[in-house]
């Protein structure tokens, strides 16, 4: 094989294109509607132990299978000799179809914003009502085609390229705007009850089966795992960079967005009036009733809403093209179809099969009613298909390629796992772990139906006495702050060093050579 495959040119490019993936409505609408159902930073506490913990292991497992074998999920685990490896492979084809059919529906409410801010549509309305009668209105249809349209027209002219070299603009301008909203939410009157409920952890909802494989979804999701597509740009990542370190970056960066949508969100929604819905089945449009609230009451908030929403389509858009670009690539490959046809054909099957998800919304009743499908489906899809597929990863690099798999994890990388820990770890402790939180929560659903009796105690209470920042909440966020923030500047920085440092040494051999 001496077909060289393409891979990233510049390393800032490589963990650019990742975050990219990774960010986008999973950290702005996902995570705060989670976080907020579950707890605040009840759900928090799950979600940082889940990221460390499993997340992460299983992106560098799927960055080693596409590294590794410079396949496509179908032929990577084919090439490990995994058993059914093209069925299980055939996932990371079919499995997005899935979740494109709604993302890309939640991609048309941003881009519907982006002009109800721009019109000030919403200002001076109950925000919560305007979302509501917008899922029920003929524009739906219009921008989920326009959504749609988009990301195939994209696909079909292969400038997606050029859309990941906006995004290394857009996505940082997405973190500046997101500041500028955080500190005008907590800065409202009433805020500080939101940053409460966000930032200190109420230890009895910890025992909840729920909180754990909620945020065990989020935490793949998030990080775009448990599709293949981080398995496909692992196949792309060059051999001289270690799989560790940029893993870390990735994994802070994006987090980093997510943390800081909370702030711009919880604040202000119990400033504003939305405490009560935290947590009900309305609260999956929380941020698209709670900023524009923010955007009325912030000097110039139509231009900044305006602007914000355009910056979060680029982050939806950039993710939308990912999970419709490994239907493409098959389609190009195994039938020998050209670019635009497979564009096209795949973009007319996804436009079908968001339809659904948009009538629901003509139903009679509340948000929580207009949204019960794509609430269904979001949770088979993040909750069950992409975890299981995500332990299927750290399973195929941890008892199929075993030493092979470790190595190439440690490939070339200055910071490497040690191998025996690693090992245990990934062969042991995550698949029980994981496979225990399963158990407990199939044992969950069980028991709401009343199959089983009662063997869990279940803590959902979302009462809290104290009004005020306590210090545990300052403790907390300053915890937060410098662990994700602070960490993903440090490991940036620590990686671009060892890069130059490499590439220095690299030179001064030619030269000496
Ligand atoms: N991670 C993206 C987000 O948070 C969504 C996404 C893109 C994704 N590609 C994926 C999720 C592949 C799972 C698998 O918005």
């Amino acid at each position: 094989m001496t077909t060289k495959r393409e891979t990233w040119n510049t390393h800032m490019g490589m963990i650019a294109a990742m975050i990219g993936t990774a960010i986008g409505l999973g950290n702005i609408w996902r995570f705060p509607y989670l976080c907020g159902k579950y707890g605040g930073a009840t759900f928090l506490v799950p979600y940082v132990i889940l990221l460390f913990g499993v997340a992460i292991f299983a992106m560098m497992c799927e960055w080693v299978l596409g590294r590794h074998t410079k396949r496509d999920p179908l032929g990577a685990f084919d090439k490990i000799r995994f058993p059914f490896g093209r069925d299980i492979g055939a996932w990371g084809i079919i499995g997005p179809f899935f979740l494109y059919s709604y993302y890309i529906v939640i991609t048309s409410w941003v881009i519907f914003f982006i002009f109800a801010s721009f019109e000030g549509l919403y200002f001076g309305r109950d925000t919560g009502e305007y979302f509501c009668s917008f899922l029920g209105s003929k524009s739906i249809f219009i921008t989920h085609f326009f959504s749609v349209f988009v990301t195939s027209a994209i696909l079909a002219m292969g400038v997606q390229k050029g859309i990941e070299r906006a995004c290394k603009i857009m996505i940082p301008a997405l973190f500046v705007l997101l500041i500028v909203i955080a500190v005008r939410s907590v800065t409202l009157p009433g805020a500080l009850e939101g940053v409460e409920f966000y930032m200190r952890p109420r230890w009895e909802g910890l025992f909840s089966p729920e909180t754990w494989i909620a945020a065990l979804g989020q935490v793949f999701f998030t990080l775009s795992l448990g599709m293949g597509a981080m398995l496909i740009y692992g196949s792309y990542l060059r051999d001289e960079w270690g799989i560790p370190m940029n893993a870390l970056c990735v994994t802070l960066g994006n987090t980093s967005a997510s943390i800081l949508a909370g702030f711009a969100i919880f604040p202000a929604a119990f400033a504003l009036g939305f405490g009560d819905i935290i947590g009900g089945s309305e609260s999956i449009g929380l941020t698209f009733f709670v900023l524009p609230k923010v955007f009325e009451v912030m000097p110039g908030g139509h231009l900044f809403g305006g602007l914000f929403f355009i910056l979060l389509t680029f982050g939806a858009v950039s993710s939308a093209i990912s999970i419709q670009e490994p239907a493409i690539a098959w389609l190009k490959d195994e039938a020998g179809w050209s670019r635009p046809k497979s564009s096209v054909f795949t973009g007319i099957i996804l436009w079908f099969m968001g339809i659904p998800f948009i009538l629901n919304g003509f139903v009679k009743g509340g948000l929580g009613d207009k949204l019960a499908l794509l609430s269904k489906m979001d949770v088979i899809i993040a909750q069950l298909a992409i975890p299981i597929f995500g332990i299927i990863s750290i399973i195929a690099v941890g008892y199929f390629m075993q030493d092979r798999g470790f190595d190439e994890m440690n490939k070339n990388a200055r910071v490497r796992l040690s191998k025996t820990p690693l090992k245990f770890w990934i062969r042991a402790v995550v698949p029980i772990f994981v496979g225990l939180l399963f158990i407990l929560s199939l044992l969950k659903v069980l028991e709401d139906n009343h199959v089983i009796p009662a063997v869990l105690p279940t803590f959902r209470d979302m009462q809290f006495n104290s009004i005020g920042i306590t210090p545990m909440t300052v403790f907390m966020i300053i915890f937060t702050a410098l662990l994700f923030w602070g960490g993903f500047i440090f490991a940036t920085v620590k990686v671009l060093t060892i890069e130059k440092d490499k590439k220095r040494k690299r030179d001064g051999h030619k030269h000496s050579g």
